[in-house]
């Protein structure tokens, strides 16, 4: 399908489980821990600086934001993992999060980003272990590649066989902001789940 991307809108904010509106279209949904560049991603692939919000603060995006292109939606949500801020809050991430997950949604896509420089976090790790229970589709996108010398690359490649639950059935797409790796392989995933 012939996607225009500079067509997308933003949608809505949702700070709160119970403002989350029943699903109605299918959602690519971005997960990670905080700071790992969901928002900068979602940003990439719509060539729309300015569409979500990123920081190098981590926890900058504290609530699910919803974006629209055509028939899809696409979902950034807060991250986790961040440990510097309260428990109250933390909780209410939680909270949300797991609100977003179980409200019964067309989920067509989970982007699940892991920081290419490191091994998958426990959190990754249990994501990554609910998607897969939950059968949701999924992939891996491995941030910040162009942080990475070919030999560190490599090394993180072959690890990731090993600390990733079934790896030779996951895909892994090495992406990077800045070097603009990896942003048209998801644009054409993109598009063929908006396929009619
Ligand atoms: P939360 O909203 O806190 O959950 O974080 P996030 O996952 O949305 O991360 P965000 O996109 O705000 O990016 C965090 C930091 O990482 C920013 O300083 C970005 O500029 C930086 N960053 C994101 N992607 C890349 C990348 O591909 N390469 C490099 N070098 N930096 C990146
Ligand atoms: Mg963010």
């Amino acid at each position: 399908m012939n996607l225009n991307f500079h067509l997308v809108e933003f949608e809505r904010s949702y700070g709160r489980p119970e403002q989350l509106p029943e699903s109605d279209l299918p959602e690519i949904v971005f997960s990670g821990r905080s700071n790992v560049g969901k928002s900068s991603l979602i940003n990439a692939i719509f060539r729309n600086r300015g569409l979500a919000r990123v920081s190098g603060t981590p926890g900058k995006t504290a609530t699910i934001n919803f974006f629209r292109l055509a028939d899809l939606r696409f979902v950034d949500l807060p991250g986790y993992g961040y440990a510097k801020v309260s428990k109250t809050e933390k909780a209410r991430w939680k909270n949300l999060m797991r609100s977003y997950y179980e409200s019964g949604r067309e989920i067509a896509l989970v982007c699940q980003l892991v920081d290419m420089r490191h091994p998958p976090t426990a959190d990754d790790l249990a994501m990554i272990g609910f998607f897969i229970e939950e059968e949701f589709p999924f992939l891996i996108v491995l941030t910040k590649s162009d942080k990475l010398n070919q030999r560190q690359r490599r090394e993180r490649m072959a690890a990731l066989l090993n600390e990733v639950p079934y790896a030779d059935e996951v895909t892994m797409i090495p992406c990077s902001t800045e070097t603009g790796e990896g942003l048209e392989t998801i644009r054409d995933i993109i598009r063929e789940i908006a396929q009619p």
